[in-house]
């Protein structure tokens, strides 16, 4: 358990918006950031971070949490994980992560490096031919083996893991590394054999992974080392170590580490590759801390095709450009740099170019430029175009060329650049105040099965607008406490806030939205963000917490008290809770 005091501290050193900042492009609302949901694919932002509370939530498709919530969802990780991963960030000491997990880790780094260094004298020993002929085969020079520090392992269940022993590595180590496994019987043997290997790094330079390539068509093509201690697919990149040495911020993104191999060895020193299966926002995230551009370069087959689409998604809610770069006849950058050369992948690279010059070209075939109307339509799409899908620096640049090009002042093409983005702005803030009310707040609530009718909205409403005010302004829970219980709560997400709510509050410790993430559920989360996000700028005063917990009360006792009562008492009840909702009503609505 992760003492609360440390979690305090990491959230007050935690800035969320440039946290959340690094996974998607922000924007300053008042008080509050929007931007691009990085958790579903839009085009209009509807994603908002709230300062003021450390939240964040999306109208549009319902996530929402603090940092950490945001920190497990895009990363994939768990709670202990996630509270690590911005410790780092924070440059706080890891909680609990006692001195002998640390112990560990660098031992498995050390042994990943001698088992490297291992593979390669192999590879240059008499045994190692055939794997010299393989790497020679694929037309790799000797600069480049070294540079990438490729290897051999040996054809034998037991060298290297001799080897490794002779260096004074327990078993616990060999096996923490990946590189040893035990069988059923409960013998240590390789996990590599047989194979040519390439050595991953992290960023730091670290060997924390191996991939191992068959020398000849036999399956499987790779072997992987295992996710470990230091190894974490989805946090990796290949050869990020190399590219973020080069003064080119134009990186190559490719599928395999054999086209990242050929890249650079033509030249091509930005190329990389993401580890795993697919791109990961983790993996696009540590690419924007290095690159301002990338290209993707995936193999032409429709897999290769796929696995664009899915990166481009990724990349749209993130400061880098993306292009895509299309292999015309060959199926991947190796084959392509074999058979045409480094000066052709050049051009190719060239003809990326970027989607708005290609947009802006086709608007020019719209119109006769020769004409004065044609021009301004010209010029009206551009301004469209630029507000909507380019970069302050990009606006800039565009808005000097097209008023160089049509003698227009650049001012004022800025000036309706900005006009329009905030017209968008607006149209968008509109809709979605308009959604919010056609589904009406009431019809997103998801009600437990057995519970329904307009009796039951009204009671959760009044309940999530009663966890919001504790939520926001911890002093009125005096008021509450002893008038409502956790199992009043229709919605199970807030059931558990609010028991949680007064055991906090029993142990005098604090309840706003960071501390509880520990021990929410993620739904439970998701639910408190939205309801915080709904009632930003609302204080609650003690009226409205008496209004909430009325409408509560009513809603326990009508069936329970209908059923004793007289049809004419009935009517009057009825009377009084119509007018009750109506108050409701009004002031939910200011
Ligand atoms: N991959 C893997 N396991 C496999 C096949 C592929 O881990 N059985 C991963 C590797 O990271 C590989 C990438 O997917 O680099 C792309 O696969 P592929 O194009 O088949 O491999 P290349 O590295 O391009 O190798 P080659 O050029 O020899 O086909
Ligand atoms: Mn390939």
């Amino acid at each position: 358990m992760i003492p609360q005091t440390y979690i305090q501290e990491l959230i007050a050193r935690t800035n969320i918006e440039e946290l959340i900042g690094s996974y998607t492009q922000l924007k300053r609302a008042g008080r509050t950031y929007k931007g691009l949901c990085p958790f579903h694919s839009e085009r209009t932002p509807s994603f908002v971070v709230y300062p003021d509370n450390q939240s964040f939530y999306c109208f549009g498709c319902g996530a929402g949490g603090d940092a950490i919530t945001f920190v497990k969802k895009i990363n994939n990780l768990d709670y202990v994980e996630s509270v690590k991963f911005l410790a780092s960030r924070a440059g706080m000491k890891l909680p609990e992560e006692d001195d002998a997990q640390g112990r560990l880790r660098s031992r498995v780094n050390a042994l990943n490096r001698d088992a490297a260094r291992f593979y390669f004298e192999r590879m240059n020993s008499e045994k190692g031919v055939q794997a010299r002929k393989y790497w020679r085969g694929r037309g790799l020079s000797d600069a480049t083996i070294r540079r990438f520090g490729l290897g051999y392992a040996p054809d034998s269940f037991r060298e290297t893991f001799v080897h490794l022993k002779s260096k004074g590595y327990t078993e616990e180590e060999l096996l923490a590394s990946g590189i040893v496994k035990k069988s059923e019987k409960g013998n240590l043997y390789d996990v590599f054999r047989n194979r040519v290997m390439i050595p991953i790094f992290d960023v730091r330079g670290n060997v924390i992974a191996f991939g191992g390539r068959n020398l000849g068509d036999e399956k499987p093509k790779y072997i992987n080392s295992p996710e470990t201690l230091v190894y974490k697919k989805s946090h990796t990149i290949f050869a990020l170590n190399l590219a973020k040495k080069s003064a080119s911020k134009r990186y190559i993104l490719c599928e395999g580490y054999l086209d990242v191999i050929s890249l650079h060895q033509a030249g091509f020193d930005t190329a990389v590759a993401a580890c795993g299966t697919a791109l990961t926002a983790e993996q696009v995230r540590m690419l924007s801390d290095y690159a301002e551009e990338v290209v993707l370069c995936y193999d032409s087959d429709e897999a290769g095709q796929k696995a664009t689409s899915r990166a481009m998604e990724l990349f749209e809610s993130s400061t880098v450009k993306v292009t895509v770069l299309t292999l015309p006849n060959e199926k991947d950058p190796d084959e392509f740099i074999k058979r045409r050369g480094a000066a052709a992948f050049e051009q190719l690279l060239e003809g990326a170019g970027n989607t708005l010059e290609y947009k802006m070209a086709k608007f020019r075939e719209k119109y006769d430029l020769r004409q004065p109307d044609g021009q301004v339509n010209y010029l009206k799409d551009c301004i469209e175009l630029l507000a909507l899908a380019a970069t302050p620096t990009e606006q800039d640049v565009y808005a000097g060329r097209l008023s160089k090009e049509f003698g227009v002042e650049k001012r004022n093409i800025l000036a309706q650049l900005e006009n329009v983005s905030r017209i968008n702005g607006r149209r968008r803030q509109r809709q979605i105040q308009r959604d919010l009310l056609k589904e009406g707040a009431a019809a997103s609530i998801r009600l437990p099965v057995g519970i329904s009718g307009e009796q039951a909205l009204g009671v959760a409403m009044a309940q999530q607008q009663l966890v919001a005010a504790l939520l926001k302004q911890p002093e009125l829970l005096a008021q509450v406490k002893g008038k409502v219980a956790p199992d009043d709560f229709l919605q199970p997400e807030l059931k558990e806030a609010f028991a949680l709510i007064l055991q906090r509050e029993q142990d005098e410790l604090p309840f706003d939205l960071p501390t509880l993430s520990g021990e929410l559920s993620e739904a439970s989360m998701a639910q408190l963000s939205k309801i915080l996000a709904q009632n930003y700028e609302m204080t609650f005063a003690q009226e409205d917490i008496q209004l909430y917990l009325d409408r509560i009360q009513a809603g326990q006792t009508t069936s329970k008290a209908a059923a004793e009562m007289q049809p004419d008492q009935l009517a009057e009840y009825f009377e009084r809770i119509k007018k009750r909702k109506q108050t409701i009503e009004l002031s939910e609505q200011e």
